[in-house]
């Protein structure tokens, strides 16, 4: 009986193996990946990666494994790509090959591979090259782009004078503001400051972003295969994101209802304008999923990125008030106290500029990339990856590189400047990503960031509630994105 009982066990245990084995050779599809550290069968690699600061767990696994290595998040294997020489030669040598989009599991369930950020092969093709010329041609109608982030940045400066000097803290200021240029492209108009529902979605916007960055969403893209069932904070962001969309649709009707395809007035109105076009198209990608969840896209990345960044910039300006006293100085030089700035005055402004790339490099905003997929069966460094492979690109690790960059952990807007004080491009420098793929609103958000920062400058000082030398500038979330720790300030009238 004994016997029999101890034989019983010795089939279950055979039989789980089996079914383990069976279900990992399934996630493993083939193929000669990059070496890597063990994994444990389905947990995969979550004791070397952790859930806590990954970027930060990544990197240490390339000092052992090279540049290019394989981690398991969970069952699922993915390519790390480190440092810059790597990531040319895949994104930029290889583009088409590593042009898909990865899986970003904690959002995926909300965009289903629709829209431009998270489609892949054809669709993203089209859709890209769709936005690419509205956002270009846009500038080109009655008000440039800059005109609308110059008036912008006015307003904003009214918002700070109110505060006459008293600590304030920035988050919403900062997003109001730049949340308005890419409104009035893809909705065709601005909102007003005081607006209930804009400070809504920006709170919304906020708090996704927050929350795709913090640990248990980096847990979820392990084990995204059990925990969508589970109850939790994936519930919490998967509804923070279709309200989202559902404000999206609200604007698509509104738009609808007074649609004059000869006069369109927005993003919304020319993809209308497209849908009319291939209604006869079954194969179309003009369809209201992809306008939904492009305009999405563009409002989402439009807001958070330019806003995060100035905050962060903001912070390290308070930090090192000499860098904040130089930058100031060129502002007075060059455009004087009362002239609006203008683009024309970027190529006199090379401290300026330095120092914007710096804070970009620094701020190093999505650290690991967006994640990335490969389109075919992709041979790379004599390693073969099987269409399908998820990607990471580590952004971070070409903007932290010491062999690009003299300190690459310290604020030095001298990283982008010659000996005789000119601008230096770096190639390393590729906070927007490099390749097919990099990032759709780099010129804009450029333009952003110069216009906002030396407007801001020109105006006011930033005065810090602690000695500049105890600001801390570590972020407070940092798996998706790098997010600015919370903190306040005085803008105090020049
Ligand atoms: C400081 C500002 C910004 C930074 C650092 C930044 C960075 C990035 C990065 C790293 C990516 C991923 C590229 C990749 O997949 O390899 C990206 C994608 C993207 N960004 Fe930005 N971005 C910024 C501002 C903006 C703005 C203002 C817009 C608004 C138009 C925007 C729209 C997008 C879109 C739509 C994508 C997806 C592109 C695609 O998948 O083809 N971004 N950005």
């Amino acid at each position: 009986m004994e016997l029999q009982g101890a034989f019983t066990i010795f089939l279950a245990l055979c039989l789980s193996c089996l079914i383990i084995l069976i279900a990992w050779k399934r996630t493993n599809k083939g193929g000669k990946l990059p070496p890597g550290p063990t994994p444990i069968p389905f947990l995969g690699n979550v004791l070397q990666v952790g859930f806590d600061e990954t970027y930060q767990s990544l990197m240490k696994l390339s000092k052992k494994y090279g540049s290019v290595f394989t981690i398991y998040m969970g069952p699922r294997p993915v390519v790390v790509l480190c440092g810059y020489d790597t990531l040319k030669e895949a994104l930029v040598d290889q583009g088409d090959d590593f042009s898909g989009r990865g899986e970003i599991p904690s959002i995926d369930r909300n965009f289903q591979g629709y829209g431009v950020a998270m489609a892949s092969g054809e669709r993203w093709k089209i859709l890209r090259r769709f936005s690419l010329t509205i956002l270009r041609d846009f500038g080109m109608g009655k008000r440039s782009i800059e005109e609308r982030i110059q008036e912008e940045a006015g307003f904003l400066l009214q918002e700070l004078r109110k505060t006459k000097g008293a600590p304030i803290e920035p988050t919403f200021f900062l997003s109001r503001t730049v949340s308005n240029v890419i409104s009035s492209i893809v909705f065709g108009s601005r909102f007003d400051y005081e607006d209930k529902q804009f400070q809504a979605l920006l709170r919304m916007f906020n708090e996704s972003f927050i929350e795709m960055s913090r640990p248990w969403a980096q847990l979820y893209d392990m084990y995204s295969g059990i925990m969508q069932y589970l109850p939790g904070k994936q519930k919490y962001l998967y509804n923070l994101i279709e309200e989202l969309k559902d404000f999206i649709v609200q604007k698509v009707k509104i738009n609808e209802a007074s649609f004059d395809p000869q006069n369109p007035r927005d993003f919304i109105d020319y993809f209308l304008i497209k849908m009319q076009q291939e209604k006869n198209n079954p194969n179309t990608e003009f369809n209201t999923q992809n306008l939904i969840t492009t305009t999405l896209n563009l409002f989402f990345a439009g807001t958070e990125s330019v806003s995060s960044t100035l905050r962060y910039g903001i912070l390290l300006l308070m930090k090192y008030p000499d860098v904040q006293a130089k930058v100031y100085e060129e502002i007075s030089q060059v455009i004087g106290s009362h002239r609006v700035p203008s683009m024309n005055d970027q190529s006199k402004m090379p401290y300026t500029e330095a120092v914007i790339h710096e804070i970009l490099r620094m701020t190093n905003i999505v650290p690991k990339g967006v994640p990335h997929v490969v389109t075919r069966d992709t041979h790379f460094r004599g390693y073969f990856l099987p269409k399908g492979t998820d990607v990471y690109p580590l952004i971070g690790s070409a903007l932290q590189e010491a062999k690009h960059f003299r300190y690459p952990d310290t604020f030095y807007p001298q990283h982008f400047l010659d000996e005789q004080g000119r601008f230096k491009k770096n190639e390393a420098f590729i906070p927007f990503s490099s390749g097919k793929r990099i990032c759709l609103g780099e010129s804009l958000a450029r333009m952003e960031l110069f216009i906002y920062f030396t407007s801001i400058i020109q105006s006011f000082s930033f005065c810090s509630l602690v000695p500049p030398a105890e600001i801390d500038i570590s972020p407070q979330a940092s798996g998706f994105a790098n997010i600015p720790p919370f903190y306040k300030i005085c803008f105090v009238a020049r």
